[in-house]
Protein backbone atom coordinates (compact mmCIF):
# COMPACT_ATOMS: atom_id res chain seq x y z
CA UNK A 1 0.00 0.00 0.00
CA UNK A 2 1.50 3.59 -1.15
CA UNK A 3 0.78 6.18 1.52
CA UNK A 4 1.50 10.17 0.91
CA UNK A 5 1.38 12.12 4.04
CA UNK A 6 1.07 15.91 3.82
CA UNK A 7 2.80 17.34 6.78
CA UNK A 8 5.63 16.55 8.67
CA UNK A 9 4.80 17.33 11.94
CA UNK A 10 4.85 15.43 15.09
CA UNK A 11 1.40 13.94 13.16
CA UNK A 12 2.85 13.00 10.38
CA UNK A 13 6.12 11.67 11.52
CA UNK A 14 4.48 9.11 14.00
CA UNK A 15 1.80 7.98 11.44
CA UNK A 16 4.78 7.29 8.64
CA UNK A 17 7.04 5.92 11.05
CA UNK A 18 4.03 3.59 12.04
CA UNK A 19 2.80 2.41 8.70
CA UNK A 20 6.10 2.09 7.74
CA UNK A 21 6.42 -0.63 10.82
CA UNK A 22 3.11 -2.41 9.15
CA UNK A 23 4.38 -2.81 6.13
CA UNK A 24 2.94 0.43 3.97
CA UNK A 25 5.46 1.98 1.55
CA UNK A 26 5.17 5.66 3.04
CA UNK A 27 6.12 9.27 1.32
CA UNK A 28 5.95 12.58 3.93
CA UNK A 29 5.89 15.79 2.30
CA UNK A 30 6.99 18.85 4.25
CA UNK A 31 7.45 22.14 2.81
CA UNK A 32 10.14 23.56 5.21
CA UNK A 33 11.80 21.08 7.43
CA UNK A 34 10.01 18.00 9.87
CA UNK A 35 9.01 19.36 13.29
CA UNK A 36 9.50 23.42 13.17
CA UNK A 37 5.59 24.58 13.55
CA UNK A 38 3.17 23.94 15.65
CA UNK A 39 5.32 20.58 17.05
CA UNK A 40 8.12 22.88 18.29
CA UNK A 41 6.38 25.47 19.82
CA UNK A 42 4.55 23.55 21.77
CA UNK A 43 5.53 23.05 25.80
CA UNK A 44 5.39 19.28 25.61
CA UNK A 45 2.95 19.11 28.63
CA UNK A 46 0.65 15.46 28.39
CA UNK A 47 -2.11 16.73 30.74
CA UNK A 48 -5.28 16.22 30.13
CA UNK A 49 -6.30 16.25 33.50
CA UNK A 50 -5.16 19.69 33.96
CA UNK A 51 -6.25 21.15 30.26
CA UNK A 52 -10.17 19.32 30.33
CA UNK A 53 -12.53 21.80 29.44
CA UNK A 54 -16.15 21.65 31.27
CA UNK A 55 -17.71 20.54 28.27
CA UNK A 56 -15.01 18.25 27.15
CA UNK A 57 -15.50 15.19 28.47
CA UNK A 58 -14.90 13.34 24.92
CA UNK A 59 -11.72 14.56 24.77
CA UNK A 60 -10.72 14.07 27.91
CA UNK A 61 -11.05 10.18 27.07
CA UNK A 62 -8.94 10.07 23.94
CA UNK A 63 -6.73 11.71 26.08
CA UNK A 64 -6.58 9.79 29.09
CA UNK A 65 -6.52 6.55 26.40
CA UNK A 66 -3.26 8.73 24.27
CA UNK A 67 -1.68 8.84 27.78
CA UNK A 68 -1.60 5.05 28.48
CA UNK A 69 -0.27 4.34 25.27
CA UNK A 70 2.75 6.87 25.28
CA UNK A 71 4.91 3.90 27.44
CA UNK A 72 4.25 2.21 24.15
CA UNK A 73 4.77 4.33 21.83
CA UNK A 74 8.06 5.31 23.34
CA UNK A 75 8.90 1.27 23.67
CA UNK A 76 8.64 0.66 20.20
CA UNK A 77 10.78 3.98 19.97
CA UNK A 78 13.60 3.21 21.45
CA UNK A 79 13.18 -0.47 19.56
CA UNK A 80 13.60 1.29 16.01
CA UNK A 81 16.69 4.00 17.04
CA UNK A 82 19.11 4.27 19.61
CA UNK A 83 17.41 3.71 23.10
CA UNK A 84 19.70 6.44 24.85
CA UNK A 85 18.41 9.53 22.56
CA UNK A 86 14.37 8.51 22.93
CA UNK A 87 13.25 11.53 25.37
CA UNK A 88 11.84 10.94 28.90
CA UNK A 89 8.41 9.94 29.61
CA UNK A 90 8.00 11.89 32.86
CA UNK A 91 5.02 11.56 35.01
CA UNK A 92 5.71 14.54 36.63
CA UNK A 93 1.88 16.06 37.59
CA UNK A 94 0.44 19.31 37.16
CA UNK A 95 0.14 21.64 39.88
CA UNK A 96 -2.29 24.44 39.09
CA UNK A 97 -2.18 27.90 40.91
CA UNK A 98 -3.97 30.52 42.52
CA UNK A 99 -2.74 33.71 43.86
CA UNK A 100 -5.91 35.64 44.63
CA UNK A 101 -9.43 35.30 45.65
CA UNK A 102 -10.57 34.77 41.70
CA UNK A 103 -7.93 32.39 40.99
CA UNK A 104 -9.24 30.22 44.02
CA UNK A 105 -13.06 30.06 43.06
CA UNK A 106 -11.93 28.81 39.86
CA UNK A 107 -9.44 26.07 40.81
CA UNK A 108 -12.60 25.06 43.12
CA UNK A 109 -14.74 24.71 40.03
CA UNK A 110 -11.97 22.92 38.47
CA UNK A 111 -11.85 20.40 41.44
CA UNK A 112 -15.29 19.84 41.63
CA UNK A 113 -15.56 18.83 38.23
CA UNK A 114 -12.39 16.72 38.64
CA UNK A 115 -14.03 15.23 41.71
CA UNK A 116 -17.00 14.23 40.12
CA UNK A 117 -15.13 12.70 37.01
CA UNK A 118 -13.63 10.49 39.39
CA UNK A 119 -10.18 11.75 38.64
CA UNK A 120 -6.98 11.57 41.24
CA UNK A 121 -6.96 15.33 42.54
CA UNK A 122 -6.41 17.14 45.41
CA UNK A 123 -7.00 20.85 46.74
CA UNK A 124 -4.17 22.00 48.58
CA UNK A 125 -3.59 25.19 50.35
CA UNK A 126 -0.82 27.38 49.46
CA UNK A 127 1.80 26.31 52.36
CA UNK A 128 0.92 22.71 51.16
CA UNK A 129 1.49 24.06 47.16
CA UNK A 130 4.80 25.30 48.35
CA UNK A 131 6.49 21.44 50.28
CA UNK A 132 5.60 20.56 46.42
CA UNK A 133 7.38 23.19 44.83
CA UNK A 134 9.55 25.31 47.03
CA UNK A 135 10.36 28.18 44.68
CA UNK A 136 6.35 29.09 44.41
CA UNK A 137 5.85 32.92 45.94
CA UNK A 138 4.05 33.77 49.12
CA UNK A 139 1.39 35.18 46.90
CA UNK A 140 0.64 31.30 45.89
CA UNK A 141 -2.33 30.70 48.33
CA UNK A 142 -4.24 27.65 47.11
CA UNK A 143 -3.66 24.69 44.38
CA UNK A 144 -5.17 21.79 42.97
CA UNK A 145 -2.78 18.73 42.60
CA UNK A 146 -3.14 16.43 39.66
CA UNK A 147 -0.49 13.75 39.60
CA UNK A 148 -1.46 12.00 36.70
CA UNK A 149 -0.52 14.24 34.17
CA UNK A 150 2.93 13.85 32.65
CA UNK A 151 5.37 15.57 30.45
CA UNK A 152 8.00 15.40 27.33
CA UNK A 153 10.77 16.84 25.19
CA UNK A 154 8.63 17.28 22.15
CA UNK A 155 11.32 18.77 20.12
CA UNK A 156 14.06 15.85 20.94
CA UNK A 157 10.85 13.28 20.34
CA UNK A 158 10.33 14.71 16.87
CA UNK A 159 13.89 14.44 16.00
CA UNK A 160 13.51 10.57 17.05
CA UNK A 161 10.58 10.29 14.92
CA UNK A 162 12.50 11.36 11.93
CA UNK A 163 15.28 8.78 12.42
CA UNK A 164 12.66 6.08 12.94
CA UNK A 165 10.47 6.72 10.01
CA UNK A 166 13.93 6.55 7.76
CA UNK A 167 15.15 3.81 9.42
CA UNK A 168 12.12 1.68 8.64
CA UNK A 169 11.94 2.87 4.98
CA UNK A 170 10.22 5.80 5.18
CA UNK A 171 10.87 8.35 2.47
CA UNK A 172 11.09 12.51 3.36
CA UNK A 173 10.73 15.05 1.36
CA UNK A 174 11.61 18.30 2.90
CA UNK A 175 11.69 21.64 0.95
CA UNK A 176 8.70 20.26 -0.97
CA UNK A 177 5.01 22.00 -0.83
CA UNK A 178 2.30 19.52 -1.79
CA UNK A 179 -0.44 22.20 -3.82
CA UNK A 180 -2.77 20.07 -5.03
CA UNK A 181 -4.53 16.43 -3.98
CA UNK A 182 -5.06 14.66 -7.09
CA UNK A 183 -8.30 12.34 -7.53
CA UNK A 184 -11.39 11.27 -10.01
CA UNK A 185 -14.58 9.44 -9.68
CA UNK A 186 -15.07 10.37 -6.14
CA UNK A 187 -11.05 8.75 -5.32
CA UNK A 188 -7.47 9.77 -4.60
CA UNK A 189 -5.18 9.40 -6.72
CA UNK A 190 -1.93 11.13 -5.19
CA UNK A 191 -0.63 14.84 -5.17
CA UNK A 192 0.86 17.57 -6.80
CA UNK A 193 3.87 19.40 -6.09
CA UNK A 194 3.14 21.55 -8.75
CA UNK A 195 6.54 20.74 -10.50
CA UNK A 196 5.68 16.72 -10.19
CA UNK A 197 2.80 14.22 -9.85
CA UNK A 198 2.94 11.08 -7.08
CA UNK A 199 0.25 8.29 -7.28
CA UNK A 200 -1.15 6.81 -3.68
CA UNK A 201 -2.96 4.71 -2.90
CA UNK A 202 -3.84 6.59 0.18
CA UNK A 203 -3.01 10.30 1.32
CA UNK A 204 -3.33 11.67 4.84
CA UNK A 205 -3.78 15.62 5.50
CA UNK A 206 -1.92 16.37 8.37
CA UNK A 207 -0.61 19.89 7.52
CA UNK A 208 -1.19 21.09 10.98
CA UNK A 209 -3.14 24.94 11.24
CA UNK A 210 -2.48 24.52 7.07
CA UNK A 211 -4.72 22.14 6.27
CA UNK A 212 -7.66 23.78 5.54
CA UNK A 213 -5.53 25.48 2.42
CA UNK A 214 -5.15 22.48 0.08
CA UNK A 215 -6.28 22.77 -3.37
CA UNK A 216 -8.08 20.51 -4.86
CA UNK A 217 -10.18 19.35 -1.70
CA UNK A 218 -13.93 19.19 -2.86
CA UNK A 219 -15.02 22.72 -0.77
CA UNK A 220 -18.00 20.56 1.01
CA UNK A 221 -15.06 18.25 2.86
CA UNK A 222 -12.62 20.87 3.43
CA UNK A 223 -11.73 20.41 7.59
CA UNK A 224 -12.63 23.87 9.27
CA UNK A 225 -8.97 24.40 10.83
CA UNK A 226 -7.79 27.76 11.27
CA UNK A 227 -4.32 29.15 13.39
CA UNK A 228 -4.18 29.94 17.01
CA UNK A 229 -1.32 31.78 17.53
CA UNK A 230 0.57 31.00 20.95
CA UNK A 231 4.08 32.73 22.26
CA UNK A 232 5.84 30.77 24.07
CA UNK A 233 9.43 31.49 26.12
CA UNK A 234 12.65 29.63 27.08
CA UNK A 235 14.71 30.31 30.28
CA UNK A 236 17.59 28.77 31.18
CA UNK A 237 17.40 27.07 34.81
CA UNK A 238 19.78 26.87 37.27
CA UNK A 239 20.55 25.53 40.81
CA UNK A 240 18.80 28.37 42.48
CA UNK A 241 15.89 28.11 40.04
CA UNK A 242 14.64 24.33 39.15
CA UNK A 243 11.10 23.60 39.06
CA UNK A 244 10.35 19.92 39.67
CA UNK A 245 7.00 19.66 37.39
CA UNK A 246 4.48 21.55 35.61
CA UNK A 247 2.89 24.81 37.00
CA UNK A 248 0.06 26.58 35.60
CA UNK A 249 -2.36 29.12 36.45
CA UNK A 250 -5.52 30.24 33.97
CA UNK A 251 -2.76 32.93 32.72
CA UNK A 252 0.78 30.76 31.83
CA UNK A 253 2.33 27.21 32.63
CA UNK A 254 6.17 26.82 33.26
CA UNK A 255 7.59 23.27 32.05
CA UNK A 256 10.70 22.12 32.76
CA UNK A 257 12.84 20.08 30.50
CA UNK A 258 15.24 17.44 31.00
CA UNK A 259 17.46 19.54 29.03
CA UNK A 260 17.49 21.95 32.23
CA UNK A 261 15.45 24.64 29.85
CA UNK A 262 11.98 25.57 31.34
CA UNK A 263 9.40 26.61 29.05
CA UNK A 264 7.29 29.45 29.78
CA UNK A 265 3.53 29.87 27.92
CA UNK A 266 1.61 30.36 26.57
CA UNK A 267 -0.46 33.54 24.89
CA UNK A 268 -3.36 31.95 22.12
CA UNK A 269 -4.23 35.08 19.79
CA UNK A 270 -6.41 35.09 16.81
CA UNK A 271 -4.56 36.51 14.40
CA UNK A 272 -4.17 34.73 11.50
CA UNK A 273 -1.02 33.18 10.24
CA UNK A 274 1.04 36.11 12.12
CA UNK A 275 4.45 33.91 13.53
CA UNK A 276 5.82 36.91 15.15
CA UNK A 277 6.34 37.36 18.63
CA UNK A 278 5.19 40.38 20.55
CA UNK A 279 6.14 42.65 23.56
CA UNK A 280 3.15 43.03 24.99
CA UNK A 281 2.87 38.95 24.80
CA UNK A 282 6.37 38.52 26.33
CA UNK A 283 5.36 40.91 28.87
CA UNK A 284 2.32 39.37 29.94
CA UNK A 285 4.18 36.13 29.92
CA UNK A 286 7.08 36.85 32.03
CA UNK A 287 4.88 39.55 34.60
CA UNK A 288 2.33 36.53 35.52
CA UNK A 289 4.87 33.93 35.75
CA UNK A 290 7.81 36.41 38.11
CA UNK A 291 4.28 36.72 40.30
CA UNK A 292 4.13 33.46 41.02
CA UNK A 293 7.30 31.88 40.63
CA UNK A 294 10.04 35.28 41.49
CA UNK A 295 13.20 33.57 41.19
CA UNK A 296 12.87 33.51 37.33
CA UNK A 297 13.74 37.26 37.08
CA UNK A 298 17.77 36.28 36.56
CA UNK A 299 17.11 33.29 34.74
CA UNK A 300 18.55 33.31 31.18
CA UNK A 301 16.49 33.76 28.37
CA UNK A 302 17.65 32.06 25.88
CA UNK A 303 14.21 31.63 22.90
CA UNK A 304 11.38 33.47 22.35
CA UNK A 305 9.08 32.36 19.53
CA UNK A 306 5.02 31.94 18.45
CA UNK A 307 3.50 28.55 16.64
CA UNK A 308 0.70 28.14 15.23
CA UNK A 309 -1.59 25.25 16.62
CA UNK A 310 -3.97 23.82 14.59
CA UNK A 311 -7.76 24.54 15.61
CA UNK A 312 -10.79 23.28 14.03
CA UNK A 313 -14.38 24.65 14.56
CA UNK A 314 -15.55 22.72 17.84
CA UNK A 315 -11.61 22.52 19.37
CA UNK A 316 -11.41 19.04 18.58
CA UNK A 317 -9.18 16.68 15.93
CA UNK A 318 -10.15 15.44 13.14
CA UNK A 319 -8.70 12.01 12.18
CA UNK A 320 -10.46 9.55 10.23
CA UNK A 321 -11.38 9.13 6.29
CA UNK A 322 -12.89 11.64 4.64
CA UNK A 323 -15.57 11.66 2.26
CA UNK A 324 -13.28 11.22 -0.44
CA UNK A 325 -12.36 7.37 -0.54
CA UNK A 326 -8.51 7.02 0.26
CA UNK A 327 -8.07 10.50 1.66
CA UNK A 328 -7.79 11.06 5.52
CA UNK A 329 -7.61 13.50 8.11
CA UNK A 330 -5.32 13.54 10.96
CA UNK A 331 -5.60 17.37 12.10
CA UNK A 332 -7.13 19.56 14.30
CA UNK A 333 -5.31 18.87 17.52
CA UNK A 334 -5.04 22.52 18.77
CA UNK A 335 -3.74 22.73 22.26
CA UNK A 336 -3.05 18.53 22.44
CA UNK A 337 -1.48 17.41 19.68
CA UNK A 338 1.64 16.09 21.74
CA UNK A 339 -0.64 14.62 24.06
CA UNK A 340 -3.06 12.75 21.33
CA UNK A 341 -0.45 11.39 19.31
CA UNK A 342 -0.37 7.91 20.19
CA UNK A 343 -3.76 7.28 19.93
CA UNK A 344 -4.58 9.36 16.58
CA UNK A 345 -1.36 7.40 14.98
CA UNK A 346 -2.53 3.85 16.67
CA UNK A 347 -6.66 4.25 15.91
CA UNK A 348 -5.66 5.64 12.42
CA UNK A 349 -3.14 3.08 11.08
CA UNK A 350 -6.08 -0.08 12.24
CA UNK A 351 -8.38 1.96 10.04
CA UNK A 352 -6.43 2.72 6.82
CA UNK A 353 -4.26 -0.95 6.83
CA UNK A 354 -7.54 -2.73 8.00
CA UNK A 355 -10.23 -0.35 7.16
CA UNK A 356 -11.71 -0.56 10.72
CA UNK A 357 -13.15 2.28 12.15
CA UNK A 358 -12.29 2.46 16.21
CA UNK A 359 -14.74 3.44 17.93
CA UNK A 360 -12.97 5.76 20.12
CA UNK A 361 -12.69 7.88 17.16
CA UNK A 362 -15.96 8.21 16.52
CA UNK A 363 -16.92 11.74 18.16
CA UNK A 364 -13.80 13.23 16.07
CA UNK A 365 -15.13 11.72 12.76
CA UNK A 366 -14.53 14.30 9.59
CA UNK A 367 -17.99 13.98 8.61
CA UNK A 368 -19.56 16.14 11.97
CA UNK A 369 -18.97 18.94 9.76
P1 LIG B 1 2.54 20.89 12.86
O1 LIG B 1 3.58 20.58 13.87
O2 LIG B 1 2.23 22.33 12.62
O3 LIG B 1 2.99 20.21 11.52
C1 LIG B 1 2.33 20.40 10.30
C2 LIG B 1 3.39 20.41 9.21
O4 LIG B 1 2.78 20.43 7.93
C3 LIG B 1 4.28 21.64 9.28
O5 LIG B 1 5.63 21.23 9.48
C4 LIG B 1 4.07 22.32 7.93
O6 LIG B 1 5.23 22.93 7.42
C5 LIG B 1 3.60 21.16 7.05
N1 LIG B 1 2.79 21.56 5.91
C6 LIG B 1 1.70 22.36 5.91
N2 LIG B 1 1.17 22.48 4.66
C7 LIG B 1 1.95 21.70 3.86
C8 LIG B 1 1.92 21.41 2.47
N3 LIG B 1 0.97 21.90 1.67
N4 LIG B 1 2.89 20.60 1.96
C9 LIG B 1 3.85 20.09 2.77
N5 LIG B 1 3.93 20.34 4.09
C10 LIG B 1 2.99 21.13 4.64
N6 LIG B 1 0.16 20.22 22.58
C11 LIG B 1 0.30 19.37 23.63
O7 LIG B 1 -0.16 18.23 23.57
N7 LIG B 1 0.94 19.77 24.76
C12 LIG B 1 1.46 21.01 24.91
O8 LIG B 1 2.06 21.33 25.92
C13 LIG B 1 1.31 21.92 23.85
N8 LIG B 1 1.77 23.19 23.97
C14 LIG B 1 1.65 24.05 22.93
C15 LIG B 1 2.19 25.34 23.06
C16 LIG B 1 2.13 26.21 22.00
C17 LIG B 1 2.72 27.59 22.17
C18 LIG B 1 1.57 25.80 20.77
C19 LIG B 1 1.56 26.73 19.59
C20 LIG B 1 1.02 24.52 20.64
C21 LIG B 1 1.04 23.65 21.72
N9 LIG B 1 0.50 22.35 21.64
C22 LIG B 1 0.65 21.48 22.67
C23 LIG B 1 -0.23 21.91 20.45
C24 LIG B 1 0.65 21.10 19.51
O9 LIG B 1 1.84 21.81 19.28
C25 LIG B 1 -0.06 20.81 18.19
O10 LIG B 1 -1.36 20.33 18.41
C26 LIG B 1 0.72 19.77 17.39
O11 LIG B 1 2.09 20.13 17.30
C27 LIG B 1 0.12 19.62 16.00
O12 LIG B 1 0.98 18.79 15.26
P2 LIG B 1 0.83 18.70 13.70
O13 LIG B 1 1.83 17.70 13.22
O14 LIG B 1 -0.60 18.49 13.34
O15 LIG B 1 1.16 20.18 13.18
N1 LIG C 1 -1.41 23.00 25.50
C1 LIG C 1 -0.77 24.22 25.75
C2 LIG C 1 -0.95 25.26 24.73
O1 LIG C 1 -1.55 25.00 23.71
O2 LIG C 1 -0.51 26.35 24.93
Amino acid sequence: MRVGIIGGGIIGLSLGWQLQRRGAEVTIFEKGNVGEESSYAAAGMLAPYAEVGFEEIELMKLGQESLRLYPQFMEELSEDIDAGKVPKFDRCGTLLIGVDRDDTEHLKRLYDFREELSLTVEMITGTEAREREPLLSPKVVSAVWLPDDAQIDNRALVGCLKKAFESCGGKLLEQTTVEKLNSSDGEVKGVSTGSKNYAFDNVVLAAGCWSGKLGGIPDEIRPPIRPVKGQIITLKQTEDCDLKGIVRSPRFYLVPKEDGTLRLGATSEEKGFDKMPTAGGQKELLEEAWEAVPSIYDLPLIETIAGLRPASRDHAPIIGQSALQGLFYATGHYRHGILLTPVTVYLLVEEIINKEVPETLEPFRPGRF
